[in-house]
């Protein structure tokens, strides 16, 4: 099968609070989104690379990959679903596209190629994600604990989502409330089509307030050891 690669980067990182957007920020020797590009441009089964930035970005045609010939750079939207849905329709026909958020840089080939295994495998999409650990508790609004929840079939969602880029539009494009689509998965799972995970990395995590940095740093500089 063909594989393409989806990047919203579109994002401003309110949350991390930096003067500018976190996936522009440098971490070790690169900025985090050329991080997150390098094992996807350098994948010999991945076609395409769509970037999706935001409509006034002032960074990314300055990075050294700005111009790799694997590289397709679209405008972005206001939520991340909008950013992805611009970017799924500058993609060539392709069997599978992996959506990839360029806040997570920490992301590993063997964790791509266990998705696209499974795709050769099952002829399905997939996404990653990696078990709860900690004991889960919901409560109300005043913090009363109402229940512990059962931790055992409960997953923490990570990117990428792997999903053959017709279906993929088609999903998000026919959900009425586009809100509850916070990734890739949910737009499926609102459409009626069947997910499945694969255990992937905990380490994989998207830099969200600035304390991620850190962690970002220390396992990308682990990794290159
Ligand atoms: N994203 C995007 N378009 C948007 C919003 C987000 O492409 N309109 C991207 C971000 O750039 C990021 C990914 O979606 O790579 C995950 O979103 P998130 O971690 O929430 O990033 P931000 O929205 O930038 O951060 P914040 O919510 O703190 O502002
Ligand atoms: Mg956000």
């Amino acid at each position: 099968p063909c594989f393409s690669v989806v990047i919203p980067a579109a994002g401003i990182g309110k949350r991390v609070g930096a003067d500018i957007p976190k996936q522009y920020l440098t971490v070790l020797d690169s900025t985090i989104i050329e991080h997150t590009l390098k094992p996807f441009i350098e994948h010999a089964d991945i076609q395409r690379v769509v970037v999706s930035v935001s409509e006034d970005d002032q960074w990314f045609a300055h990075l050294k990959v700005a111009t790799h010939p694997k590289l397709t750079v679209v405008k972005g939207g206001k939520e991340r679903v909008d950013s992805v849905l611009s970017a799924l329709k500058a993609l060539p026909e392709t069997d599978y596209v992996l959506v990839h958020d360029a806040a997570r840089p920490c992301i590993q080939s063997s964790d791509i190629d266990k998705l696209m295994a499974h795709a050769r495998e099952t002829n399905s999409g997939a996404m990653l994600a990696y078990r709860v650990r900690d004991t889960m508790k919901r409560s109300d609004q005043f913090n009363h604990i109402k229940k512990t929840v059962d931790r055992e079939n409960l997953w923490h969602a990570l990117t990428p989502q792997m999903f053959n880029n017709k279906q993929l539009i088609d999903a998000i494009s026919g959900v009425q409330q586009q809100h509850l689509i916070t990734d890739e998965a949910s737009a499926i799972e609102l459409a009626g089509g069947q997910v499945t995970i694969i255990e992937g990395r905990s380490d994989n995590l998207k830099v969200t307030q600035s304390e991620d940095l850190l962690l970002a740093e220390f396992y990308l500089s682990k990794f290159n050891s």
